[in-house]
């Protein structure tokens, strides 16, 4: 918390009640101090270079029931949409700052942690030698993976930052968002973490795990606010934000992505269904009808990813926003 005195972006005071309610009542995240740092850096670093730069938030965020947690609700989410949107950006010449669930999915060696080719299926050990070997038919795929991952890392085009609780996240969103509004216009926020919608205030919380007699458990969860609508009006007005719905029923999807860009006033909603999240999505702007992004049949047979395709079209909005300063018309 010391990070932020005398800066009056994160003074708890001016935030609505049930904000600052929430910021209070959450613990503060383990490695805060050295994250934040990491994020300034990486900020001050894009604004130097004025590169393009994208935040993805990624994974799902859990609910502890216990402060010394052994129980949790947890968010449907593996992490691959944001990994591979990180991929699709990082290959496009932005930065990425990828603010992940703790052991989510990874940017490229996420294609060595699927089930299908699973990393461990590749090695052999020499227990003299102490090294791992990788079979020849997968050597040169995994090195490239490797390489990929690890050279975007060292070169500073991508920082991670990992959560895992909502509260944590919700510390990163304010914190990244915040310090990465410098930017301005040149900033996309990518917003395809499945957050949860409600928690357990620290004071309501049991201190020890609880123990179970025989009977139900009765849990009160608190609403989770809504953060989005302060990083679009108040931590970075001039990035580009992009929120997403997840819904099981069709007939209401769209009406909600609607319902989301008229409560937030950001610039896009993507809208996907449980049942069908990884074939299609469909793109919600204020200004444009709605449009589907399909994989062909012959890409759901090949598992293709649908990210690159999102990644194409929204790095086309973003390219027409920047070029549209915001006291020009735009039609984006
Ligand atoms: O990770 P995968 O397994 O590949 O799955 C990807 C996905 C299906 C999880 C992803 O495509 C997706 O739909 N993510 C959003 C899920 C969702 O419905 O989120 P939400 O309704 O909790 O929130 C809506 C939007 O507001 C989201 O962009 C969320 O990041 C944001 N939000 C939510 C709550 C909150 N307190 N603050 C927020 O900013």
């Amino acid at each position: 918390m010391e990070n932020h005195i005398n800066d009056k972006r994160y003074s708890l005071e001016d935030l609505p009640e049930n904000v600052a309610k929430f910021y209070r009542s959450v613990p503060f995240p383990h490695d805060y101090a050295t994250n934040f740092k990491s994020i300034k850096e990486f900020a001050r670093q894009c604004q130097l270079s004025h590169s393009k730069t994208i935040l993805i938030t990624s994974g799902g965020t859990i609910v502890p029931i216990e402060k010394n947690m052994v129980r949790y609700l947890d968010n449907f989410s593996g992490g691959g949409r944001g990994a591979a949107t990180a991929e699709y950006f990082l290959e496009h010449g932005y930065h990425v700052l990828f603010l992940y669930r703790k052991n989510s999915l990874q940017p490229f060696i996420r294609h060595l942690m699927l089930h299908d080719t699973n990393f461990f299926t590749f090695l052999s050990y020499n227990p003299e030698q102490h090294l791992a070997y990788v079979s020849d038919t997968y050597k040169e795929q995994v090195s490239n993976l490797f390489m990929k991952w690890k050279s975007y890392i060292d070169s500073g085009r991508l920082l991670r930052v990992h959560f895992e609780t909502v509260g944590e996240y919700l510390y990163y969103l304010r914190a990244s968002t915040i310090e990465l509004s410098t930017l301005k216009r040149n900033m996309i926020i990518f917003a395809a973490a499945a957050v949860s919608d409600f928690y357990i205030p620290l004071d309501q919380m049991s201190e020890h795990k609880i123990q179970s007699k025989n009977e139900g458990l009765t849990i009160n969860l608190d609403p989770v606010p809504k953060l989005l609508k302060l990083v679009v009006s108040e931590w970075a007005p001039d990035a580009y934000t992009v929120s997403f719905k997840l819904e099981t029923d069709i007939n209401i999807l769209d009406a909600k992505c609607q319902t989301s860009l008229n409560s937030y006033h950001h610039q896009l909603v993507i809208g996907n269904l449980l049942s069908d999240y990884k074939n299609w999505v469909v793109f919600h702007t204020p200004s444009k009808p709605a449009m589907y992004i399909r994989k062909t049949e012959q890409q759901i047979k090949d598992h293709v990813d649908i990210e690159p395709m999102i990644g194409e079209r929204l790095k086309d909005l973003h390219r027409i926003y920047c070029d549209h300063p915001p006291h020009t018309t735009t039609n984006h």
